[in-house]
């Protein structure tokens, strides 16, 4: 058992019990998991006696997730955290004061591309407002700007207290409006007729290569470590077109914690890449299928290929939910939006 799920195993039924009533504008962690003990071993500087800024391991972004981002309401995917890690294992920080850790920043560095993507940015409630979360970007960004990195971020609603306009003061850029989409009723599935030579099949282990290549196509850059722990994690379903035998699209769809409904199964798709709608209708088709009445089953479609994506979501009955913006320092060169149907991890990815 890979030490995530055994730490998810070990703390998920304490992760999921909510009090409701107490779920407003925050959500209350009942039972929360117990602190690890955390990893002190990777320093990434030394701000003063007191302050220091830690690289993160698996167990400690388990408990940040679990408790921190939970609060605010961000419902992870479920076991995301060691595809997360195998991103980027340098990527994910922690400020302690001496030995309480009170702020989190993910940057999640794609050498090639020249992107760090930016999340995860949080302070413990209680330790609010005394400066913390500047001390750690400060730190992390010009570590990052040094190095020649742009900065990607996406501003969603589920972050009221860093919006847009937050980002625009630290030179962040609006480059488009990406959108959550969801369906939310089991309608019946649409027949489906494939264009000629198109078939989707389960992924096998003989075509995890051919599929970590294509995404590289339209990723930008080579993603191997991400992607196989993404698309072999539980409770997964992952799907590849093929045209005479060649890959021309995937979709992967896991299933989701819903923090107020843990007994209702939903499941979030991602990444959705096509050669053309064709083949996206083919893949969600098969998603569809496979995740039988679980609902809802939401999609972030990238505002890069609104038209089109959307089109492929209407046609099985999904509609729209939310906007999140996406910002960048500087905006990164993509050659293949159009394939882009679904994005694949917004807290750590461009697409
Ligand atoms: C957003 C959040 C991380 C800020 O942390 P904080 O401890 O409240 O902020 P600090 O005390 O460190 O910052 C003090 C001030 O600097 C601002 N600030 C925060 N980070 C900054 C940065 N990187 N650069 C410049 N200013 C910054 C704050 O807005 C605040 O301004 P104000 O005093 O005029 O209101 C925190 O409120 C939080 O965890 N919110 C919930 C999660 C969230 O929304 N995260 C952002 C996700 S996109």
């Amino acid at each position: 058992m890979s030490l995530v799920r055994k730490i998810a195993s070990s703390v998920g039924q304490s992760y999921l019990r909510i009090n409701s009533s107490l779920a407003s504008d925050t959500l209350q962690v009942r039972n929360p998991p117990e602190k690890p003990v955390f990893d002190r071993g990777r320093i990434f500087k030394k701000i003063s006696d007191q302050l220091s800024i830690c690289r993160m391991n698996q167990a400690d972004m388990h408990y940040v997730m679990s408790t921190w981002a939970l609060q605010e309401k961000w419902t992870p995917t479920q076991f995301t955290i060691e595809a997360f890690y195998a991103a980027d294992p340098n990527g994910y920080y922690m400020l302690f004061n001496n030995d309480e850790p009170v702020a989190s920043l993910a940057a999640v560095c794609y050498p090639t591309l020249k992107i760090a993507f930016l999340g995860l940015y949080l302070v413990e409630k209680t330790q609010r407002k005394n400066g913390y979360s500047k001390i750690l970007w400060d730190n992390v960004v010009a570590d990052l700007k040094s190095q020649g990195y742009a900065l990607g971020l996406n501003a969603s609603p589920y972050a009221a207290l860093a919006t847009p306009d937050f980002y625009r003061k630290l030179t962040f850029e609006e480059m488009h409006t990406d959108q959550a989409w969801q369906l939310k009723d089991a309608l019946p599935l649409p027949a489906m007729a494939l264009p000629p030579g198109i078939k989707v099949v389960e992924l096998t282990d003989e075509l995890v290569d051919q599929v970590v290549s294509y995404d590289s196509r339209i990723f930008g850059q080579d993603r191997k470590d991400f992607l196989v722990a993404w698309m072999k994690k539980p409770d997964t379903f992952t799907f590849v077109a093929l045209l005479n035998d060649q890959v021309a699209g995937y979709v992967v769809a896991s299933q989701r914690v819903l923090p107020l409904e843990p007994e209702k199964k939903s499941y979030r798709i991602g990444p959705l890449y096509a050669d053309n709608a064709d083949f996206a209708l083919g893949l969600v088709h098969n998603v569809l299928s496979a995740v039988k009445e679980a609902r809802p089953i939401v999609i972030d479609l990238p505002g890069t290929n609104i038209p089109v994506a959307e089109k492929v979501m209407q046609h099985f009955g999904f509609s729209f939910f939310y906007n999140s913006v996406h910002m960048f320092t500087k905006k990164p060169v993509m050659n293949n939006d159009e394939k882009v149907f679904g994005k694949s991890a917004l807290t750590i990815a461009h697409i």
